[in-house]
């Protein structure tokens, strides 16, 4: 599907002359239909710059904007204008017109378009009121409503021509917490029923969580992963496993160039060891949740660029003194469950052992052991099973892969490739053994 909002390589400057000043460096960022993108950070990072950029209200210097399938970078003043008509936007003033009643300042979004009677633009703002909970106060002034129901006003006016996207400026600045809130919950739901995109600019740490992904700005840079959801830890949780529930993590993983691959991987497994310091053992069961969507995409890159049939990944647990597979990539749907004694088998010789096995024949090897072959279906031809250590360099991990395609057998810069892979997932198996030993403590 593409993106509502396609950002890429994004400058913005403002001033000319000596007086030229950058204030958005190189920011790429796609929000898709349904989703709800929070962008956070300090006062004057260039939050409410990129939201009027993403929204044809402000010139498109340098960069490309691609909102609902135009271009908005040299983009003519019409389509500018149908690219705005498709968008709802809600600031945190809630700019409602005093003379109008709450029904006739949402009806009268809908009057821009003749093709609507005044009948009909009635019911539709009155369907929209009640939605945000104002059956009551339809015919109420400005004047006669809260803060809360004025910028419920306001959004029920932004959402009434179900646009595909919404942007939002400081929804909740003006409100008190339970109206803040009840907003953001509206805004959630009206926009998860209409499939939209939403881009919501906020300070308000307490409504992070009904973002499905949260961008930070700083100084106008797109922060990182980590330092972005800071030390809100109450709030971390909720948003780790919306991103998990999304596949967000996954489809970004997926959409890397093989060769920025392994450096993300690298980059991202710092981050995670960031965030587990700052964790608790509630969170702990997100991350290891988070953890398995980046193990399995890397277990399908390895494969991928060893020419591999398949990639199996598997955690020592010294204290049973057995390997499990924690990701074994198979034809079936159950996930399959490889469970073996340290020193059993090419993966059980290599965890204890820690070294490095290459087997053109493993039929022929005496530690071969081909019952996971008989309970798969699976005919391995060849083997590559290389040890993953921690750290402090004890063997917490092997990982298996099968089959060269078009080979005998994987060659010396097979093994060179795999173990490009073997500091990352050093990391990452290291963090999966501490979750899961936390989880375990926890249920003891
Ligand atoms: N029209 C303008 N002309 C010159 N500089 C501007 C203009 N608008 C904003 N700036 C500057 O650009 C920077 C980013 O402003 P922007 O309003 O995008 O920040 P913001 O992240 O929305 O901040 P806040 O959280 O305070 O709303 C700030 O340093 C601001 O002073
Ligand atoms: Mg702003």
């Amino acid at each position: 599907m593409e993106p509502a909002i396609k950002i890429r390589n994004l400058n913005h400057y403002y001033g000319t002359g000596l007086l030229r000043k950058q204030i958005l460096f190189d920011i790429s960022v796609d929000i898709h239909p349904g989703e709800i993108v929070i962008n956070t950070g300090p006062s004057g990072s260039g939050k409410t710059t990129m939201l009027t950029l993403a929204c044809g209200l402000r010139t498109v210097q340098e960069g490309s904007v691609r909102t609902l399938d135009t271009e908005l970078n040299g983009a003519r003043p019409a389509q500018l204008v149908r690219v705005r008509q498709n968008i709802g936007f809600i600031f945190q003033a809630h700019n409602l017109l005093g003379a109008l009643t709450a029904c006739q300042n949402v009806q009268m979004t809908l009057h821009l378009d003749s093709t609507i009677s005044t009948r009909e633009s009635r019911r539709r703002a009155v369907e929209l009121l009640t939605l945000v909970g104002l059956e009551e106060r339809i015919d109420h002034y400005p004047r006669q409503l809260s803060g809360g129901q004025k910028q419920r006003v306001a959004i029920a006016r932004a959402l009434v021509r179900r646009p595909k996207v919404v942007l939002a400026d400081e929804p909740t600045a003006a409100l008190d917490k339970a109206s803040g809130r009840e907003v953001v919950d509206i805004l959630q739901k009206l926009a998860k029923g209409q499939g939209c995109a939403i881009l919501l600019v906020t300070h308000d740490n307490r409504i992070l969580d009904v973002a499905d992904r949260i961008l930070t700005l700083e100084d106008g840079h797109v922060s990182s992963f980590a330092s972005g959801i800071g030390s809100n830890t109450e709030q971390l949780s909720t948003a780790f496993v919306r991103m998990q529930r999304k596949g967000e993590l996954a489809r970004h993983l997926h959409e890397l160039p093989d060769g920025e691959f392994v450096d993300m991987l690298g980059t991202m497994t710092e981050e995670f060891e960031q965030v587990l310091g700052a964790m608790d053992v509630a969170h702990a069961q997100t991350t290891n949740a988070l953890l398995d969507q980046v193990l399995e995409v890397t277990a399908e890159r390895i494969s991928h660029l060893l020419s591999a049939e398949r990639t199996t990944l598997f955690l020592v647990d010294r204290r049973r003194g057995e390997l499990w597979s924690k990701v074994a990539q198979h034809e079936g749907h159950e996930p399959l469950d490889i469970r073996l004694p340290v020193g059993v088998g090419i993966a059980g010789k290599v965890a204890q052992s820690g070294q490095l096995m290459n087997l053109a024949d493993p039929y022929h090897h005496p530690d071969f052991n081909p019952d996971t072959d008989r309970r798969s279906g699976f005919h391995t031809r060849s083997i590559l099973a290389m040890p993953v250590t921690s750290r402090a360099g004890l063997v917490i991990g092997v990982v298996q892969v099968l089959n060269r395609r078009g080979q005998d057998s994987f060659n010396s810069s097979d093994e060179q490739r795999l173990g490009e892979f073997a500091p990352s997932l050093g990391i990452i198996l290291e963090t999966c053994s501490r979750v899961l030993s936390a989880a375990s403590a926890d249920a003891v």
